[in-house]
C-alpha cells in the first residue's frame, strides 16, 4: 500500500509538471499577437470569429488534456513496469479488466457529448452576435468570386470593386456570395468562417467588424492554378469614413488633365481592354470579365489583391499578366513599353 501510494504520488508529480511543461510552451504562443503576420482565425475581431475562436480554445484544453493524460500514463508504464534485472521469465499475463474497459468506454462518449453541446452552444452564439440588433440597416454586399480574384458590389450605392470590401465598423454586413466560374471558398479569418460561393446559388452569409483595420482573407476552396492567389482585404473604417468612400466610388471616372494620361485612355479603348473592364464615364468600357477600374487607384491591391497598387506593379502587370499570376484570364497584349507608361499613367487617375 506504502509503495502504491508513493508510486501514485510520484505519478501525479510526473503528470503534473508534463502539464506546466505544456502550458509553458503553447500559452504564450496562443497569446501572441501578430499584427503584421498572416491572418489567423485566433485573433477575431468580430462577434462570430470569436465565437469560433473561444470554441477552438475549449476543444484544443481538452484535446491537450487528454493528450496529456494518455501519454503520461504511457511514459509511467513504460518506466514503472520496465523490466529490470532481477526479472525473470514472462510478466503475470492478465486479460480483462472491466471497470477499466467501462471507464475508457464512458469517458471518451462524455467528452463527444461535451462537445457536441459547445459546438451547437457556439453555433448559437455565433447567429446571436450576427443578428443582434445594431444601430443602422445592414448594408449588402455582393461577393462573387471570379477565377482568381473577388468582385464586390453595393447594390445600395450603385457601386463595384474588387480584391478590397470596405465596412464601416459595427454594422451587420449582409453578404449575398457567389461565383461567376468554379467554386470558391470566402473567407476573412478574423472576421468570418468560411462560405462557399457557387454559381448559381446565393450563400447568405453576415458580417459584423468589432474594430477598424485591415483584414485579410483568402479563397478557401482549391479553384485552379492560381486559388493560392486570390485574396481579398476588408476594410473596417468609421461610419463618417464610410460615407466618405461610398462618396468617392460612387462618381465616373474623371477625364484625364495630363497628356500621358490621355493617351492612356485611347490605348485603353483601343488596345483591348475596354472590352473587359468598366470604367464608368468612359465609352465603350464596358466589359464584365475583368475587374471595375473607375476607382482602382484607390484600391490598396490589384490582381487578386496579390500585388500593391504601385506604378511599378501596374507596369510589371502590364507587360505579362500570366506571367505575374499563372491562367490569369487576362492575356499578355504584347504592349509597347510606351503604351504600358501611358496606361500606368491614366490608371493613377482612376482614384
Ligand atoms: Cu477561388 Cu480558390
Amino acid at each position: 500500500m506504502r509503495a502504491f501510494n508513493k508510486t501514485r504520488t510520484r505519478s501525479v508529480i510526473l503528470v503534473s509538471l508534463l502539464v506546466a511543461l505544456l502550458l509553458a510552451l503553447f500559452l504564450p504562443a496562443m497569446a501572441l499577437a501578430e499584427p503584421d503576420g498572416p491572418p489567423s482565425a485566433l485573433e477575431p475581431a468580430s462577434p462570430v470569429s470569436a465565437a469560433i475562436a473561444d470554441l477552438h480554445t475549449i476543444v484544443l484544453i481538452i484535446a491537450a488534456s487528454v493528450f496529456l493524460v494518455v501519454e503520461g500514463l504511457i511514459l509511467i508504464a513504460a518506466f514503472r513496469f520496465r523490466r529490470r534485472a532481477k526479472d525473470a521469465g514472462e510478466p503475470p499475463q492478465i486479460h480483462g479488466n472491466t471497470r477499466l474497459e467501462i471507464a475508457w468506454t464512458v469517458a471518451p462518449a462524455v467528452i463527444v457529448v461535451a462537445l457536441f453541446v459547445l459546438a451547437v452552444r457556439a453555433q448559437q452564439n455565433i447567429d446571436a452576435a450576427a443578428y443582434s440588433a445594431e444601430p443602422g440597416v445592414p448594408i449588402s454586399v455582393e461577393v462573387i468570386g471570379h477565377q482568381w480574384w473577388w468582385e464586390f458590389r453595393y447594390p445600395d450605392f450603385g457601386i463595384a470593386t474588387a480584391g478590397q470590401m470596405v465596412i464601416p465598423v459595427g454594422r451587420v454586413i449582409n453578404l449575398q456570395i457567389t461565383s461567376a466560374d468554379v467554386i470558391h471558398s470566402f473567407w476573412a479569418p478574423e472576421l468570418s468562417g468560411k462560405t462557399d460561393a457557387m454559381q448559381g446559388v446565393i450563400n447568405q452569409s453576415l458580417l459584423r467588424a468589432s474594430r477598424p483595420g485591415d483584414y485579410y482573407g483568402q479563397c478557401a476552396e482549391l479553384c485552379g492554378v492560381s486559388h493560392a492567389y486570390m485574396r481579398l482585404v476588408v476594410t473596417a473604417v468609421s461610419e463618417d469614413e464610410f460615407a466618405a468612400w461610398v462618396k468617392s466610388q460612387a462618381g465616373d471616372a474623371a477625364a484625364p488633365a495630363e497628356t500621358a494620361a490621355q493617351t492612356g485612355q485611347q490605348i485603353f479603348q483601343s488596345a483591348g481592354c475596354a472590352g473587359c473592364h468598366v470604367i464608368r464615364g468612359v465609352p465603350g468600357a464596358v466589359g464584365k470579365t475583368g475587374p471595375d477600374l473607375t476607382h482602382v487607384y484607390g484600391r490598396p491591391c490589384f490582381a487578386g489583391c496579390t500585388l500593391a497598387t504601385t506604378p511599378y506593379n501596374l507596369a510589371k502587370w502590364l507587360a505579362d499578366p500570366p506571367a505575374v499570376k499563372a491562367g490569369s484570364l487576362m492575356p499578355n497584349l504584347n504592349l509597347s513599353p510606351a503604351d504600358i507608361a501611358s496606361l500606368v499613367a491614366y490608371l493613377q487617375t482612376l482614384k
